[in-house]
């Protein structure tokens, strides 16, 4: 068996970029029958960059629908909010005497922070940066070591965060005794950056996502104002330089696609292409959209899969936890 864990940060709402780019295809992945897989709200790590708490409160409600309408089954996986887990943060304890604070120096996120400080004429260059965001791969390492995960599929910008896990884990096995699975980043270049309304990577922070939710008259004006460029219906257009043609492709099996390719070649026209766009995308969202609706409007429910979620992984962490307080010295009195 494989172990599989994944953490999504929970400050925003999910778009189609993060169904087309994570969801889909972890909870793809989850359905393989020699993987165990770990799903979890990242909550303590939305802290670390959001003081709204409704903000938090919400995106953690509309992330975990989200998960379960889109198919993640919560008796295959492990489904748990991070906050429920009082080992992980113990942990994080445990490593934090073990980490190099130079190791945590270079950490990208730490160093971006600072140079925006120095680049702005700031004399500080520490200014306004928490011990969070300064410790944060810290506690991305306890998520992860504390289940022995073999694999974590992240975007390019989280492949630092494991090597430091590895690192940390590294320095755990040698001091204290083989305990920790060394941890590998899984990037996959083959699950399509999906572009945004205005062509570039769709994202939050350009402002530019459709949100993965929308009821259908939102989602077909969404679509509806992706920009393209003036060619006029009848003149023939490039599909590979195309925002529409990458968002078609991501919900089109082969066939779909070619045909679109062809239609594109023959000049069919930008709001023909946008209204089968729509159709195409719309007629795989409904059912989720209907069970998403269903989750967001019973909170309890959504709470006991959580919780239930939380005994199995703490039903692992708990001894293992254990194990690791012992090898280095925090023992029964008696
Ligand atoms: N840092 C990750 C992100 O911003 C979220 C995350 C937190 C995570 N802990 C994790 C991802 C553990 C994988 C494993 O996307």
């Amino acid at each position: 068996m494989t172990t599989v864990l994944t953490g999504i940060t929970t400050t925003g709402t999910p778009h189609l970029g993060n169904y087309v780019g994570a969801i889909r295809p972890a909870i793809a992945r989850s359905q393989d029958e020699a993987v165990n897989s770990y799903f979890f709200l990242a909550d303590q790590h939305a802290l670390i960059k959001c003081w709204e708490p409704e903000r938090i409160e919400q995106s953690t409600r509309e992330i975990a629908a989200t998960w379960l309408a889109c198919g993640l089954d919560p008796d295959k996986v492990v489904f748990y909010r991070q906050s429920d887990i009082p080992e992980i943060p113990e942990l994080t304890w445990l490593l934090t005497c073990l980490t190099a604070k130079g190791l945590m120096n270079r950490a990208h996120a730490y160093k971006a922070a600072v140079e925006q400080n120095l680049s702005s004429g700031e004399k500080d260059p520490d200014k306004g940066i928490t011990m969070g965001l300064y410790s944060y791969p810290i506690l991305m390492a306890a998520d992860i070591l504390m289940f022995n995960a073999d694999e974590v599929p992240v975007g390019k910008d989280q492949v630092q965060h494991l090597e430091m896990a590895r690192d940390i884990a590294g320095r755990f096995n040698h001091h204290f005794g083989g305990h920790f699975t060394l941890p590998k980043a899984v990037v996959d270049d083959s699950v399509a950056v999906l572009p945004g309304t205005d062509g570039r990577k769709m994202s939050k922070s350009y402002n530019n996502t459709i949100p993965l939710w929308l009821p259908e008259k939102k989602l077909r004006k969404a679509i509806m104002k992706i920009k393209t460029n003036s060619l006029e219906p009848g003149q023939p257009k490039d599909p590979d330089d195309s925002a529409l043609f990458a968002l078609y492709q991501a919900f089109a099996d082969e066939e779909q696609t070619q045909a679109m390719r062809q239609a594109f070649a023959e000049g069919i026209g930008w709001g023909e292409a946008k209204q089968k766009t729509f159709e195409l995308i719309n007629a795989q969202l409904a059912e989720p959209r209907q069970r998403y609706q269903q989750w967001m409007d019973n909170p309890a429910e959504l709470a006991e899969v959580l919780q239930h979620g939380a005994a199995k992984a703490r039903k692992y962490a708990g001894p293992f936890l254990q194990q690791l307080k012992h090898a280095m010295g925090i023992r029964p009195m008696a």
